[in-house]
């Protein structure tokens, strides 16, 4: 049988070093792809795959996220008095609902997993999502790639992870995974590995940063076994649970952005913004320009 997804987890702890000197001062999931932060495209997936509370593990920092998931009362109130209602009400419908959103503090970037297990207690028992705001997800048709992570737990139940094919010669960089039985879409995970070494890896099927998690995750990762790069890896939490529980994953149908890598960041903002019809064509004209295509 499976549950309602009504809560994610954003993990929002990590440094950013690869977008110093940038990420000084900014937590990187501030950074904007358009005019939204990365975050905020995050949050908007979630949101429109039926998730209900929104549960960011932060660090040092980063209380910038807290205030930006909270009303801004002054900026609200001049943008009503000079009559920029639009903007207003755009602010308006970003924001969760009193109460759905909750803040707990990673102390130590001890990894992921360890991320993930600082919101043991808020999500309590029962099966949540988890996105990484590094990866930003454009739809190509039906709906982003939680809403697809979500039916797919409605269809197999168990744990669901979405996939992403890359390069041979990428795999190493990323959690990758081997496939059993194909149902096109969704395929059973037989393993799993974090950061293969190269010539390695089981697929070319990389673990793409959205999860749907069983609570039982957390007694695993609570024993705080370190993998690759030293750090506490969910995707070693992962394939413990998969000795009793079923892996399931999605090939999503859209495009993912790695925004946390510079190359990807940069190809995110100028995808977003080729899909907005204001910016769309003086955009591709710049875009000639610098190429020098004609
Ligand atoms: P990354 O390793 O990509 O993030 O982790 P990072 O450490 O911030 O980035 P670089 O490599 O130094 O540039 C993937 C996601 O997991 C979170 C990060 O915030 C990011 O969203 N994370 C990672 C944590 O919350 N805590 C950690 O200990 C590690």
């Amino acid at each position: 049988m499976t549950r309602r997804i009504r809560k994610a987890v954003f993990p929002v702890a990590g440094l950013g070093t690869r977008f110093l000197p940038a990420t000084k001062s900014i937590p990187k999931e501030m950074l904007t792809v358009v005019d939204r932060p990365v975050l905020q495209h995050v949050v908007d997936e979630a949101r429109e795959a039926g998730i209900e509370h929104f549960i960011f593990v932060t660090g040092r920092n980063k209380a910038v996220i807290e205030d930006h998931f909270d009303i801004a009362y002054e900026l609200e109130e001049t943008l009503q008095k000079r009559g920029k209602l639009k903007e207003w009400q755009a602010l308006k419908e970003d924001l969760p609902a009193a109460g759905a959103t909750s803040f707990t503090r990673q102390q130590v970037p001890l990894g992921l997993g360890h991320a993930v297990w600082c919101a043991r207690d808020i999500v309590g028992d029962e099966p949540f999502a988890v996105l990484l705001p590094d990866m930003v997800t454009m739809a190509a048709g039906q709906g982003r790639c939680l809403a697809q992570c979500v039916a797919a737990y409605e269809k197999h139940g168990g744990n669901i992870i979405a996939v992403e094919e890359v390069l041979a010669d990428e795999t190493h960089q990323y959690g990758v995974v081997s496939i059993g039985k194909d149902f096109g879409h969704t395929f059973e995970i037989t393993g799993m590995v974090e950061k293969p070494p190269k010539g390695t890896a089981l697929s070319n099927l990389i673990i793409s940063g959205r999860y749907v998690l069983g609570p039982e995750i957390f007694a695993i990762l609570e024993k705080g076994e370190k993998g690759a790069g030293g750090e506490i890896q969910l995707t070693d939490g992962m394939k413990a649970l998969a000795k009793s529980q079923s892996f399931h994953g999605v090939r999503f149908d859209g495009k993912t952005y790695d925004c946390g890598a510079k190359l990807g960041f940069l190809a995110a903002n100028i995808a977003f913004a080729l899909t907005d019809p204001a910016l769309a064509p003086l955009l591709r004209t710049e875009l000639k320009k610098l190429t020098g295509e004609p």
